[in-house]
């Protein structure tokens, strides 16, 4: 094989349930991932060295920080290869956007690099291998809608009936994911609260299962949003304006800022998009749906 390219999907979470802080510096969760039709893609060729081209925002860094050279080194390393492959990244999720971006980059040079280098790893190896990299890059390689468990890299599957609708505002600007983090600590010492254990709502799970867009939009839980509001205030209003324009559920997407907005159905989706297109909320505004698959080649 010369060249491989894999599609991958952003994520949205539906319900982030944050416990408290453990030794190794991570959050218990209970974190119910929802991958949607964002898209990065990753390209890998045979190179004499490793290298990393990005095409989109400049904020991507292209040394051995990046997620996905971090992917290809430590697939390398599993092998016994040398990692000489060139990767380009076509950007489409926002960076430092709470959509997981990095960590679809991660996980679509795993799939990426496993081809090229005609591996064939098995789903569980590359499960494995993603965690290594970050929390999320399992379920960027799952995809669909799945529970993380852990640090969220314990995945189960969930059943899903039919498909969901959304409209995301993307920020000028990103949040970082270990401060969102550390704000969350901050505010819940301050308000003197023993962090909860994470759980899941079975509202949720139920509105899932029957395709229930009110209910979900309902059930829709972020513990991670009170900290991004506090580090973005400006959030809120976004929020709210979704809200009025008759979005069924507004959710900050993970450590955020992006902010997510379910409507109930494809229609609805184009007409939120619009009208929230025309408020001076948001950089940009897209439209998607979800579930979809996790890292394929295409
Ligand atoms: O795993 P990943 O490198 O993507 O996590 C980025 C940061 O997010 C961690 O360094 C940590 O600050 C925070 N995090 C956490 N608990 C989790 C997942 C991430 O505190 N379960």
């Amino acid at each position: 094989m010369t060249v491989t390219t894999v599609r991958v999907p952003a994520k949205v979470n539906l319900e982030l349930s944050v416990g408290p802080v453990r030794d190794d510096g991570y959050h218990d969760l209970v974190n119910v991932f929802h991958a949607v039709s964002l898209f990065d893609e990753v390209t890998a060729e045979p190179a004499d060295e490793l290298s990393v081209s990005v095409e989109g925002p400049s904020s991507v860094p292209t040394g051995p920080d990046n997620l996905a050279a971090r992917a290809a080194t430590l697939l390398a390393v599993h092998l016994g290869v040398a990692p000489r492959v060139a990767l380009h990244i076509r950007k489409d999720i926002p960076v430092a956007g709470g959509m997981a971006g990095g960590s679809a980059d991660a996980a679509a040079a795993l799939v990426a690099c496993d081809a090229l280098w005609g591996a064939g790893l098995d789903r569980e190896t590359l499960l494995e291998l993603g965690a290594q990299i970050g929390s999320d890059v399992p379920f960027a390689l799952l995809g669909g809608t799945a529970v993380g468990l852990g640090r969220g890299e314990r995945l189960t599957a969930v059943e899903v009936t039919g498909e969901f609708h959304w409209v995301f505002g993307y920020a000028d600007g990103g949040l970082s994911t270990p401060a969102v983090y550390a704000e969350c600590d901050r505010l819940r010492a301050a308000s003197g609260r023993t962090p909860h254990w994470p759980n899941v709502s079975d509202d949720l799970m139920a509105a899932l299962k029957t395709g229930d867009a009110a209910g979900l939009g309902r059930a829709l839980d972020n513990d991670l949003q009170p900290a991004a509001l506090s580090l973005r205030p400006a959030l809120d209003s976004a929020l709210a304006a979704g809200r009025e324009l008759g979005a069924l559920g507004s959710i900050v997407s993970g450590s955020g800022p992006t902010c997510a907005f379910l409507a109930s159905s494809a229609s609805h989706a184009g007409e939120l998009a619009a009208s929230l297109a025309r408020t001076a909320h948001f950089a940009e505004v897209r439209q998607a749906c979800g579930p979809v698959p996790g890292a394929s080649l295409v």
